[in-house]
């Protein structure tokens, strides 16, 4: 069930971790916030979707998503019980190393993703009413999971202009001012997301994200629906920058379209139709290393590296100070086992940092076009 995550950067990071909890701190790696912002039904939760690896986002055509979900993916190892599964489809043979649970019913843990879905749907219903009514008030799902990074995705309302059914009649200001307040955070990362097949100059997504983030340190921009472009047509132009430029650059993805979502195309099926596509588009065949969902996925780990990389000297500073408090405490007591137990915590600390920078360099060669 692996998502598109990069599985050498979770191992690092859940050894870091382990590291930590040897010495006793608390997890000081504060992972950004990943947010998606665009036009209604430009993509958005598709795109979390396939960061994520799994179906368990209400996604369609108009507006779906009405209240913020804020998603916190926290990573657990297998246990020997769970049994591995293939993603998407019936959730039968549910792996019991992965589940959700809701803020809002504490004491239930979902194993079937479908039903999440299903849960997610419900409580946007009972806040916001079926007639397309909004909410800034979030549902705050975890998922629990082997397969991912500990770290927080959000899912926000698209941006719109005209109001239906029960929407309020400022409805374009509430959900920017809703939007605003995840992606101002200077610790989120935009995935500024557009429809491949309307016009970048009118994007909601890229002019909200300009707003908070002008230099662009912090923006993705990603391209939608390449496969919906009229013939003949292409976003080549866009990813060379040559329209509007952004220094963490495009991505071009390809989801799954309304039929395959009511077909119930599995995220495997749909990432294996995405390579084909892009690998035989006579416009993209050049660069379809450079194209598609598990590129996004480098680039996404690729800042997250880069953030952890500039925390380590805090991390370091903080083990370091704990060492000390430790070895005043041992001291005191006149314990002997002092010299052994802060070796292993170093050792573990060096070997993190070995193969962290393993990691980075491995994924730094990959992405020569990543300037940060
Ligand atoms: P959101 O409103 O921005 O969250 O968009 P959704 O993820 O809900 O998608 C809106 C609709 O567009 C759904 O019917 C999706 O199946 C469809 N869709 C999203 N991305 C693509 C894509 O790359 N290709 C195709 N063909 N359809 C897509
Ligand atoms: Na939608
Ligand atoms: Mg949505």
């Amino acid at each position: 069930t692996a998502g598109i995550m990069d599985k050498a950067l979770i191992t690092t990071i859940n050894k870091l971790q382990d590291a930590f909890a040897t010495v006793g701190i608390q997890n000081p790696v504060d992972l950004p916030q990943i947010c998606v912002v665009g036009s209604q039904s430009s993509g958005k939760s598709s795109v979390l979707e396939n960061i994520v690896g799994r179906d368990f986002l209400p996604r369609g055509t108009g507006i779906v998503t009405r209240r913020p979900l804020v998603l916190q993916l926290i990573n657990r190892p297998a246990t020997a019980k769970g049994t591995s599964k293939v993603d998407g489809g019936d959730d039968v043979n549910a792996n019991t190393d992965e589940w959700g649970e809701f803020l809002h019913a504490p004491d239930k843990k979902f194993y079937d993703f479908n039903k999440i879905r299903d849960e997610i749907v419900r409580e946007t219903d009972a806040k916001t009413g079926k007639n397309a009514g909004i909410s800034p008030v979030p549902i705050n799902l975890r998922i629990y999971s082997p397969n991912v990074l500990t770290l927080t995705l959000v899912d926000l309302p698209g941006l719109t202009k005209v109001p239906v059914g029960d929407q309020p009649k400022d409805i374009e200001k509430q959900i920017r001012d809703m939007v605003l307040k995840y992606i101002t955070k200077p610790n989120a990362i935009i995935l500024a997301v557009t429809a491949g097949n309307t016009d970048l100059a009118n994007s909601d997504g890229l002019k909200l994200a300009r707003e908070v983030d002008p230099e662009g340190t912090r923006t993705i921009g990603v391209l939608t629906k390449i496969d919906l472009m009229d013939q003949g047509t292409d976003v080549v132009d866009i990813l060379a920058g040559r329209v509007i430029p952004l220094r963490l650059g495009y991505v071009p993805v390809v989801n799954r379209g309304q039929r395959d979502i009511e077909r119930g195309k599995a995220i495997s099926a749909a990432l294996e139709y995405e390579r084909e596509f892009f690998e035989n588009h006579s416009s993209y065949r050049s660069k379809a290393q450079y194209c598609g969902t598990p590129f996004l996925a480098r680039k996404l780990n690729m800042i997250l590296m880069h953030h952890i990389r500039n925390t380590l000297p805090e991390i370091k500073a903080k083990i370091q100070a704990a060492l000390v408090k430790y070895q005043a405490e041992l001291a005191s007591l006149g314990d002997s086992v002092l010299g052994n137990s802060s070796n292993m915590v170093l050792n573990c600390i060096t070997e993190f940092c070995n193969e962290f920078r393993t990691v980075l360099d491995g994924n730094s060669q990959d992405l020569s076009s990543v300037e940060l």
